[in-house]
């Protein structure tokens, strides 16, 4: 890990997220977003239309049947849990929970730790990942007061080795670390990596976890954090009264009781990954992705532009997110791709072959 000394970072570009362009009625296929392609489950969007009318009244300002439903998921208290309006709002929260101090992240990575850092006031750190695995590895966080990390790493989709993380947590009692797994549930064995079995013993430690990716609902919105109780009640009390809406509360109950789903996409995931990988790296010349541990592949582009890609793609109907300059620390051509279903994994690919073989028919005809 080295620390960035001087950052140059173009706040403007670097705090836009993916999506795919909306409103002109055409059908994107949106490798943008790190959503999963087989849901909303319809066990969600059954319980939303039969809840409609539960609008007219306002919703438990505690959200305390979600709470319970997610402590039980968990095996934890309920009191360690904060629900928020996304696992945003939990970002933006923790960042402000905190005096101006210096902030380290973890780079490259989710770009919100740093607009809530920077928001709040603090003096941010980038401790960026070496190597062409982007493999992170503990460092000495000096004077930093929190850490942020996620785990699998938004764009790189590399894991932590959580026989690193734990001692080096616990070496630093004095630092908050904020740990992001909002996509580890997409791994059969995310109890296997994930720290929240841990919140109960170290107290500097919070987990993220957002139920949009999984469950396909980022328009509605809903995520939580774990902590120790003391810290959960004081993030608690900086709330607003009512953070999610008595749908985000229904959905989320929804999302949780459904298992049949959470299995699906557990089971989907890694053969549908590994292909995309290896019909990616088939393109040597051009692509070289990097090894994905979780629903979205970050590539290294060759001799092409990520920005040619990327409208070269929209002409096929394929949306992707642009990773070149969007990513503090990422030094060079890079998109990032959503690992979809079967079928439109395939048409992804299928539309790179023809840009690229058409690509390299141009050069050539310009060499000749
Ligand atoms: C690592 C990571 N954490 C959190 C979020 C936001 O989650 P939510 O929709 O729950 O606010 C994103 C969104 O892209 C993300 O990539």
């Amino acid at each position: 890990m080295q620390l960035l000394r001087h950052a140059r970072v173009d706040l403007g570009q670097t705090w836009l997220h993916g999506g795919a362009p909306s409103g002109n009625g055409w059908p994107w296929l949106d490798f943008s977003t790190n959503l999963n392609p087989l849901g909303p489950p319809a066990s969600v969007l059954k319980a939303l239309r039969s809840s409609l009318s539960a609008i007219a009244r306002y919703p438990d300002p505690d959200s305390t049947v979600l709470v319970e439903a997610l402590a039980r998921h968990h095996r934890v208290e309920p009191n360690q849990i904060m629900i928020g309006n996304g696992v945003n709002e939990c970002i933006h929260a923790i960042a402000r929970s905190w005096p101006s101090s210096i902030v380290a992240i973890v780079q490259p990575t989710y770009t919100e730790y740093h607009r809530a850092c920077v928001n709040a006031r603090h003096r941010v750190q980038h401790w960026v990942t070496e190597g062409d695995d982007f493999q992170p590895t503990p460092f000495d966080p000096g004077r930093a007061r929190m850490v942020w990390l996620c785990n699998p790493n938004n764009p790189t989709g590399r894991l932590w080795s959580l026989g690193q993380l734990i001692p080096w947590i616990e070496s630093h009692p004095a630092v908050d670390f904020i740990v992001d797994e909002s996509f580890l549930p997409f791994r059969p064995d995310h109890l296997r990596h994930s720290l929240i079995r841990q919140v109960k013993r170290v107290e500097n430690l919070i987990v993220l976890r957002s139920l949009t990716k999984l469950f396909t609902l980022p328009g509605l919105r809903l995520g939580y954090l774990l902590a120790n109780p003391v810290r959960v009640a004081a993030l608690r009390s900086n709330q607003p009264w009512w953070p999610i809406s008595v749908l985000s509360q229904l959905a989320g109950l929804a999302a949780l009781k459904d298992k049949p789903f959470i299995q699906r996409t557990q089971a989907w995931l890694k053969p549908e990954r590994n292909l995309l990988l290896y019909k990616l790296d088939a393109f040597s010349g051009n692509l070289r992705p990097v090894l994905s541990q979780t629903n979205f592949v970050l590539v290294h582009l060759q001799g092409i532009s990520a920005q040619v890609l990327r409208y070269q793609l929209l002409r096929h109907g394929i949306c992707i997110r642009l990773a070149t300059n969007r990513f503090v620390g990422l030094e060079g051509e890079y998109i990032r791709l959503a690992v979809r279903t079967r079928k439109e994994n395939e048409q992804l690919v299928a539309a790179l072959r023809s840009i690229l073989k058409s690509n390299a028919s141009e050069t050539q005809d310009e060499v000749r």
